[in-house]
């Protein structure tokens, strides 16, 4: 189990890659089981995520070989079990349901366990997998559905308490397409990472309208091929490093994104002050901290709102902005964890009922502090970036799943980072 020693106080400066998208290649990963042909995936980041999503693809059956960002995935016959020793290490792992319900028409996958972030039920994937025609029992926690008859289309509104759901959009789209007849998906995710696996399933012949809104028309068709795709930019990444520039940088260049991705991050970093520039195609993106910052309210929204996964880097950013900033979050009301331990280091941050009030202080202090979940250990490495001193960041596997060589991008950009065994 490494540690990261960040020292602070120093700044970031010059550019680098942003990585694929860690939350598109693990539905992508998954709707490679909609064929027995092989596909290739490439951009897929070196986190443990997807390697996780990987050893799952495996455990079902698959022929899998990875070679830096390329993965090729063969199917070949499926096995409808997905068991719980992977399960319970991601949550994503619930988005093979749909592919498998679709190829064998029946499925057992463990419940996903407890997450830091907040109750994460499961509910709206199992409606989709019903409004499907698929039987579905509770047992010794599993999920365990079948649809003898083979999967129906239907129409299906996805809305949950808390707005509409990724993954449940994205399982309900890999079972739908391989369905008998026409789906209908009301209130369906509209994120860039369900338009990336929208466009690999209609690469692979799958017939979809409407992926990008609210409402997506799936015409069920009788076979898929194995195909080629790259997955989008990862704009969680980019924000964060976004937000790092704007915080601690002196100019720092991001390659490799989409700006129409970021409008809700750069948004926020212009009403702060910040100096966002695109180049004239949206691929890259230069950030300078403004000379007399300011703070901001943040509530997080579905997209094009402004994304909970990034709503704890700015958080980080705004204990160190002037100002008071309301910052709420809608979608995980829960996900405040980050908060006490930069108070570790000095913020000023009170936590209420999904709402955290940031009094920007002038500067935060060194501290170990200990990651608790991905996003939170994100802000704590920027936090880190930005106080006077060394801190220790433990469990620094949380950041692992999602960051590719976070580590290595902070030095290419002068930052002053060390992992070491802990
Ligand atoms: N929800 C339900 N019932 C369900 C499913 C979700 O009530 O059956 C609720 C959730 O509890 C939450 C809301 O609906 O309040 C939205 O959750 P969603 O289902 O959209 O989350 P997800 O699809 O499981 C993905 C990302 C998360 C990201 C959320 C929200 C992946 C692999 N994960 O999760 O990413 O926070 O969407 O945008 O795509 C991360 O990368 O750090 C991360 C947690």
């Amino acid at each position: 189990m490494d540690k990261l020693l960040v020292h602070g106080k120093g700044s970031l400066k010059g550019s680098i890659n942003i990585s694929g998208s860690k939350n598109a290649s693990l539905p992508i990963l998954a709707a490679t089981l909609l064929t027995d042909d092989a596909s290739i995936v490439r951009r897929v980041p070196d986190v443990s995520d997807t390697n996780y999503m990987l050893q799952i693809l495996r455990a079902l059956g698959a022929q899998v070989e990875r070679s830096s960002g390329t993965v090729r995935v063969e199917p070949g016959e499926i096995l409808p079990e997905a068991p719980y020793d992977l399960v319970r290490k991601m949550r994503a792992s619930i988005c093979v349901m749909g592919p498998i319900m679709a190829r064998v028409g029946r499925a057992k996958i463990s419940l996903p366990g407890g997450c830091v972030i907040g109750d994460r039920p499961v509910d709206l994937h199992v409606k989709a997998m019903q409004g499907l025609g698929a039987k579905v029992v509770m047992e010794g926690g599993d999920i365990i559905l079948s649809a003898p008859k083979g999967l129906i289309g239907a129409e299906i509104d996805m809305r949950g308490k808390y707005g509409p759901t990724v993954l449940g959009t994205d399982n309900l789209m890999m079972a739908a397409v391989l369905a008998k007849g026409t789906t209908v998906i009301n209130s369906a995710a509209s994120e860039p990472e369900v338009v990336d696996l929208a466009d690999f399933l209609i690469s692979m012949g799958a017939r979809i309208k409407g992926a990008g809104t609210r409402c997506i028309i799936i015409e069920g068709v009788d076979e898929l091929k194995g195909i080629e795709h790259t997955v989008i930019p990862d704009r969680i990444e980019a924000g964060t490093f976004m937000a790092a520039a704007a915080m601690v940088g002196e100019g720092v260049t991001l390659k490799r994104v989409r700006k129409e991705h970021l409008e809700a991050a750069s948004g926020k970093l212009l009403e702060c002050g910040h100096l966002v520039e695109f180049n004239e195609s949206g691929t890259e993106v230069r950030i300078f901290p403004g000379e007399t910052p300011q703070g901001c309210d943040i509530s997080t929204a579905p997209y094009p709102g402004f994304p909970t996964d990034m709503q704890a880097q700015f958080t980080a950013l705004l204990a160190i902005t002037p100002g008071i900033s309301v910052v709420e979050d809608t979608i995980f009301p829960q996900r405040f964890m980050h908060c006490s331990e930069m108070k570790r280091m000095g913020a000023d941050i009170k936590v209420d009922g999904g709402r955290a009030v940031v009094h920007g202080v002038a500067s935060l202090s060194a501290a170990p502090v200990m990651a608790s979940d991905l996003r939170a250990s994100a802000a704590l490495v920027l936090a880190a970036l930005a106080a006077e001193g060394t801190t220790e960041i433990n469990r620094l596997y949380h950041i692992d799943r999602g960051y590719e060589h976070i580590d290595e991008k902070l030095l290419q950009l002068g930052g002053a980072v060390e992992r070491v065994p802990a």
